[in-house]
């Protein structure tokens, strides 16, 4: 099996938000950096996000600052986050603004110049900053540029299959280069983990193609500790229709900005729900009270609610809802003079590989940042966490990863190891029989949709589990690509990404089953009512091979749950 060896010194794995702020931080210690990306640079779902990213400067509301912020995701979070991790985010995120202005980010301004806040759901105050509608795009757009300045050497459309461990630490990483199909072998000091979320595990996501958990499977494989993978957070408003566009996301600033919802009785329902906050309560509270419309018969022809900005003065809208007014526009609807239909959508993962406050794990030399990571955001993640998480632990992450990498020389790599992983992805092509990984994936993320989804109970989740097993062993083995074609081939692509959604869902619907109470965006129909304390669920990968789960005590540092 011929594989390509390169040599590096920091390893990024991931060029979203938390990957590129990776690699500038290793770059700036002067060390050799590569970053895999798995599509063209720029293209991650950074650059997706709408709404905005949260730091406490208090240029709107005054009052504001970083402890505020601390205790809005702590209770945001259902009291589940890493405590010590949700620290250093409140405190470090005005300083990650800043580098991004410094690196030519353009935020919205506030009439004397300063940086422009909105509100979003369950925030004490007008937090999070913003450019228009499309924060992501802005950001992604300004380390690009700021990337393309440093000596990081970037490895477009090449796919990372599995991390090296020798002796417990961490050795490099099998990668396949999408383009002509070789097989590449990257030997790190240092490696971070930045490769997103996995919401196209559920068949309705507002996440970019390519978000499938691989970072979870290959940090499963590999040994790591996993954390409340059951909590995945769904956005209330995706859109509905058309279908092609189904899930993509309708920002949470919509509402921030004044959006309604109503039902099909042209009732604002969320009075009945949270009368306080209304809108603006949490992400699961107000995807839990839309679906309630939907299942008690007040829901909009296409199965959703309706949101409605027509009432606020057009050139608001159109000034800080630029993107919705094109998005909807190519449904036909003008957003200015008509009501959106929208339904909740796979969003956010909460859980993920378990990291310290260096953005470390339990394998010596392997850090992660961003959403592949868990503990930060607890049971329900507030909406702008997610950009300021990829900004704060993104450089954290990068840091880490030099300081390692000035301590150690490069290990060894078990050629076997490499040899079987490289022969495990050729047999995809080779096979004579076998299923379809489109028919397949296709399986897998109605299951999820369908069993492990809003409102959750025992008999649908343990079904999804026997599935998963049952995937596990007879589909995955058996995995065959239509067309035997090494260059570009997105079929074997499809095919490389399964392996890794089925351990994800495995492990989101095993852990599901586990937590027998509702906290946060798990939310039981079947509750158990004795089910009282506060804990964190850990997965790993067992000796023996099997999947390996506890329940572990929170990381406290200020404030006691209830
Ligand atoms: O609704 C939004 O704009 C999403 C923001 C987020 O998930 O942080």
């Amino acid at each position: 099996m011929d594989y390509k060896t390169i040599m590096c010194d920091i390893l990024v794995v991931g060029a979203g938000g938390a990957g590129c702020r990776a690699a500038i931080e290793g770059a700036n210690h002067n060390l050799d950096v590569i970053m895999l990306s798995k599509e063209l640079l720029g293209k991650a779902h950074t650059s997706m996000a709408e709404g905005g990213l949260n730091v406490s400067l208090g240029n709107v509301d005054p009052d504001d600052n970083p402890e505020t912020h601390f205790k809005d995701t702590i209770t945001g979070g259902n009291y589940l986050n890493n405590q010590k991790l949700a620290e250093i985010l409140v405190e470090d995120a005005a300083q990650r603004i800043f580098d991004l202005e410094d690196m030519g980010a353009v935020f919205d301004r506030t009439p004397e110049g300063k940086i422009a806040q909105r509100p979003f759901g369950k925030q004490s105050w007008r937090r999070t900053a913003y450019a228009s509608d499309r924060t992501g795009s802005e950001i992604m757009v300004t380390l690009v540029e700021a990337i393309r300045k440093t000596s990081v050497r970037v490895f477009d459309e090449v796919f990372a299959t599995k991390l090296l461990v020798t002796d417990g630490k961490i050795s490099g990483v099998c990668a396949v280069d999408l383009k002509y199909g070789d097989y590449l072998v990257f030997r790190a000091k240092s490696v971070v983990m930045a490769t997103g979320g996995a919401g196209r595990i559920f068949s309705v996501t507002s996440n970019a193609q390519l978000d499938v958990g691989d970072g979870y499977g290959m940090a499963y494989e590999a040994g790591c500790d996993l954390i409340d993978m059951e909590m995945i957070q769904f956005h209330p408003t995706g859109m509905v229709k058309p279908e092609s566009a189904k899930g993509r996301l309708v920002t949470e600033a919509v509402r921030g900005e004044g959006g309604i919802l109503l039902n099909n009785k042209g009732e604002r329902f969320m009075h009945r729900y949270y009368p306080e906050v209304m809108e603006l309560a949490g992400r699961d509270q107000v995807a839990r009270s839309i679906m309630t419309e939907v299942l008690e018969g007040r829901g909009s022809p296409d199965g959703g609610a309706y949101l409605s900005i027509a009432h606020l003065p057009k050139s608001i809208v159109e000034f800080r809802l630029e993107s919705m007014i094109e998005q909807f526009e190519d449904a036909g609807i003008d957003i200015r003079e008509e009501p959106m239909q929208v339904s909740p959508t796979a969003h956010h993962f909460m859980g993920g590989i378990k990291t310290d406050e260096d953005a470390g794990t339990i394998i010596s030399g392997l850090f992660a940042s961003g959403e592949c990571t868990g503990g930060l955001h607890g049971g329900n993640r507030l909406g702008g966490n997610a950009l300021a998480d990829t900004q704060v632990y993104g450089a954290i992450s990068g840091e880490s990863a030099a300081k390692y990498a000035k301590s150690v020389s490069h290990l060894g790599v078990d050629k076997k190891t490499i040899t079987k992983e490289f022969e495990r992805l050729e047999a995809m092509l080779n096979r004579k029989d076998g299923i379809s990984p489109a028919d397949a994936r296709g399986e897998l993320t109605e299951l999820m949709w369908e069993k492990v989804q809003i409102f959750r109970k025992e008999e649908d989740m343990q079904f999804a589990v026997d599935e998963l097993r049952r995937i596990e062993k007879d589909v995955v083995p058996n995995i065959k690509v239509d067309v035997p074609v090494k260059r570009f081939n997105p079929g074997w692509h499809q095919a490389m990404e399964f392996v890794h959604m089925v351990t994800t869902a495995r492990m989101v619907a095993e852990a599901a089953v586990m937590r027998k109470g509702s906290r946060g965006a798990h939310y039981r129909v079947d509750a158990d009512p004795n089910e009282k304390g506060y804990y964190n669920i850990v997965i790993k990968k067992g000796k023996d091979g099997k999947m390996e789960m506890k329940k572990e005590d929170l990381v406290i540092t200020k404030i006691t749950p209830p």
